[in-house]
């Protein structure tokens, strides 16, 4: 019997890292060593680097054995096409520089002021010049400690998505137009990661509010990622819940031994899925 299998997911945010220079080596080192078939990689350097990181990922010893390269993702978009919004950057703007883009990340909300509902829009303008998102949802410290954690996730996924027709995020050519990644804004970049069980009841709770939403097979086909201070160390614990489908990486995503562990663990979780769906 084959049964749905969502895809293994590894996202690199390398956020305001790296220059044109440097990021092409550095891209290309981490794909030469994460050459792990079943995991979908995924590379989101700054914005000028995107070139860089897109000749480098042409390279012929980058692919896994499964032929998947590694695919290039922007770290956010503006949610119009074009206009007087000097500074930034459009979703037609990255044709032909990158196929995902991560939206609603924390570090955006507090620093640019990012509402659920201007991602809702930025979700649109990616999905509209097919760009797979990664959409980025997540509790502050003090909302977990008070017992909100839950439904501060849950609202950011309802509004982020108030607008989205749940028939145009679905998966395509088994890629997923929508991701979501879960990453409590307490774990980033503090060394201290969520536990993998609170992880996989956050997974859970997406899933059944994309249910909730009209998501197709109630949400059981979108992708969840765990984000926040994800290491070497700390990537079996995620992996090892059905409910986590991979990781989006920050400070760990620059370092090539880190990467290159965490891919090959991500790898150990893809081919058991494999083989259950086959099974
Ligand atoms: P760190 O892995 O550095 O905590 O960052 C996580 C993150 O914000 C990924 O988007």
């Amino acid at each position: 019997m084959i049964r749905r299998m969502r895809q293994v997911i590894v996202a690199a945010n390398w956020k305001m890292h790296t220059t044109p220079a440097d990021a092409g080596e550095l891209a290309h080192t981490i794909a030469a060593r994460t050459r792990e078939s079943g995991v979908i990689r995924v590379l989101c350097p700054p914005f000028v680097c995107l070139a860089a990181v897109r000749d480098a990922l042409e390279a012929p010893d980058v692919a896994a054995p499964d032929g998947q390269g590694v695919a290039v993702g922007a770290q956010d978009v503006h949610h119009e096409p074009a206009g007087a919004y000097t500074g930034s950057i459009s979703a037609p703007m990255l044709a032909g520089l990158a196929t995902w883009v991560i939206v609603g990340h924390s570090e955006r909300r507090r620093d640019a002021g990012e509402t659920d509902e201007l991602i809702g829009r930025k979700l649109l303008a990616a999905r509209a010049s097919g760009l797979r998102a990664i959409l980025c949802v997540g509790e502050q410290l003090e909302e977990r400690e008070g017992g909100r954690a839950a439904e501060v996730v849950e609202r950011q996924v309802r509004e982020c998505l108030a607008g989205a027709d749940p028939g145009q995020f679905g998966t395509d050519g088994g890629l997923p137009w929508l991701t979501i990644a879960y990453e409590p804004v307490w774990a980033i970049g503090t060394g201290r990661t969520a536990r993998g069980a609170d992880a996989a009841a956050m997974a859970d709770l997406i899933r059944a509010t994309l249910g909730a939403l009209g998501f197709p097979a109630r949400g059981e086909e979108i992708p969840v990622l765990y984000g926040g201070s994800v290491t070497s160390g700390s990537i079996g614990e995620f992996l090892a819940e059905p409910a986590i489908d991979g990781a989006l990486v920050g400070g760990a995503s620059l370092k090539p031994d880190e990467m290159a562990a965490i891919v090959a663990r991500a790898a150990l979780t893809a081919t058991a899925r494999a083989g259950r769906a086959a099974g």
